[in-house]
């Protein structure tokens, strides 16, 4: 989500993605369109929303030919945003909202793809639940190989950066970023990531960050964190004159925690990158900020995420923790959705906890930045106990430090108060991750729960047999 870093012209964001900008946040683009249009709703009069995302050419009067078209099949548009395209023969995509049902969105797409060129669409659901049971919720992905569906709904593309973006007018390294976009772009679940050959300067870039961050670690990171650090240099290469390869990071956190690393162009909606955490699975960049300022980067890069995150990723009480987060955000509401994704934003980028006595860092927006890092363990930062129903509400920002930052006694009871406040979150229905099929098992009936009931009952089954033989 966001981080920052602040070294020379003060702090900006950074993160895996933007939980600020609406523009984007529930998007659920498709990628298999036409076939789920026709094959995800057995009921052709319950209404819900759909998102579609059309092309058109910059000429006079286009969008408004094509809005025309909703207006005569009686759509109701809940809302609508453009965007610059990305592909050959159109100039911009149009992305609308719109409230209605089976048959309506059949006549609807067949008459815009008269008119347009009708690039993706998200229909109600495709779960296996009785749209009556989810109906109004929004989608969410229930297998590990769903994130394919939503892990390239990123906010920016690769070379579509800021004007203000240190790299905006360097051509070699917006081409370098589309590379980079691009190979995130067409990544499905099981793929290898692909190994980088960094450039000299990258890796020069790279080395300073780390250079400078490691000195603090010591007195600044969590024990978590220190214990981590050596095996990564061990088996995934960390060092300052090498960037460690996401593969090999990610098989080193599969052993560790069961997550793994899924590479991802940009920022992802809240609900997007909250639900690859429901899977254990991380949406990481692989880019490298602009060499020109190695202490800044306006939005999350490896840096940030190697350094930052990976080594806490690596500990199982931090992985279930992160995990809680992702799993109470399957289904849940836009403002339930925010509230968690503000939790992240304290906890997971910006948290603290307390070790021996004294405050140290677990949140990777502080530990993947110095200025930041120094002022928040300086004494002088304000600092409250994390308590979700507080933090929820408190104020993300993003383009200097935080105004508060909130203290864990630990991860284990971080994810229990996580777990009490999702309890609070309104939701038809509970669910339970199953590592053998890395899906999520929706609750919402005695015949789902009877299944998981059954299924702690072997385990338990196999705790009564080793503490029998210990007896004997
Ligand atoms: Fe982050």
């Amino acid at each position: 989500m966001y981080a920052k870093n602040s070294e020379e012209h003060g702090p900006s964001r950074e993160g895996s993605f933007d939980s600020v900008n609406p523009a984007y946040e529930e998007k659920q683009l498709n990628k298999e369109d036409n076939q789920s249009i026709s094959t995800s709703r057995p009921s052709s009069s319950a209404k819900g929303v759909v998102t579609i995302v059309f092309s058109l050419k910059n000429e006079v009067g286009s969008l408004i030919r094509a809005l025309r078209l909703f207006q005569e099949k009686h759509v109701n548009l809940v809302h609508i945003e453009s965007r610059k395209s990305q592909r050959k023969n159109s100039d911009f995509e149009i992305f609308v909202d719109c409230d209605t049902d089976h048959e309506q969105l059949k006549e609807l797409t067949q008459l815009l793809r008269t008119h347009t060129d009708v690039v993706e669409i998200t229909p109600f659901e495709n779960s296996s639940l009785p749209d009556d049971d989810i109906a109004g919720l929004p989608w969410f992905p229930k297998k590990i190989s769903d994130l394919d569906r939503s892990a390239n709904r990123v906010l920016m593309y690769g070379s579509d950066l800021d004007a203000d973006h240190p790299g905006f007018k360097d051509k070699v390294y917006l081409k370098r970023r589309k590379y980079f976009a691009d190979l995130a772009m067409s990544y499905k679940l099981g793929d290898p990531i692909l190994r980088i050959d960094f450039t000299t300067e990258e890796v020069r870039t790279w080395g300073v960050v780390f250079k400078e961050l490691k000195k603090l670690y010591p007195s600044h990171a969590c024990k978590e964190y220190l214990k981590n650090l050596p095996l990564l240099t061990e088996y995934c290469g960390y060092s300052e004159d090498n960037i460690p390869q996401l593969e090999d990071v990610s098989h080193f956190l599969k052993e560790r925690s069961g997550f793994i690393i899924r590479p991802v162009a940009g920022y992802l909606s809240p609900r997007d990158f909250l639900a690859g955490l429901a899977f254990r699975v991380f949406h990481c960049t692989q880019y490298v900020r602009h060499s020109s300022r190695p202490l800044y980067t306006p939005e999350p890069d490896t840096c940030h995420e190697l350094l930052g995150h990976v080594p806490l990723l690596a500990e199982p009480s931090f992985a279930r923790f992160s995990q809680e987060i992702g799993l109470a955000s399957l289904g849940a509401s836009d403002d339930a959705v925010k509230k968690l994704a503000t939790c992240y934003f304290f906890t997971v980028e910006f948290g603290l906890c307390k070790q021996d006595g004294r405050l140290r860092a677990y949140g990777a927006g502080l530990l993947s930045s110095i200025s930041e890092l120094k002022h928040a363990l300086s004494g002088r930062a304000n600092i409250l106990p994390f308590d979700p129903v507080v933090t929820c509400n408190q104020e993300c920002i993003i383009t200097t430090f935080q105004d508060v930052y909130f203290v864990s006694e630990s991860f284990e009871d971080a994810k229990n108060k996580m777990r009490e406040f999702a309890r609070t979150i309104w939701r038809p229905f509970s669910v339970h991750y199953n590592p053998y099929t890395q899906s999520v098992d929706v609750l919402k009936d005695t015949n789902s729960i009877n299944s998981m009931v059954k299924g702690i009952r072997d385990e338990l089954d196999i705790v009564e047999e080793a503490l029998s033989r210990l007896n004997t």
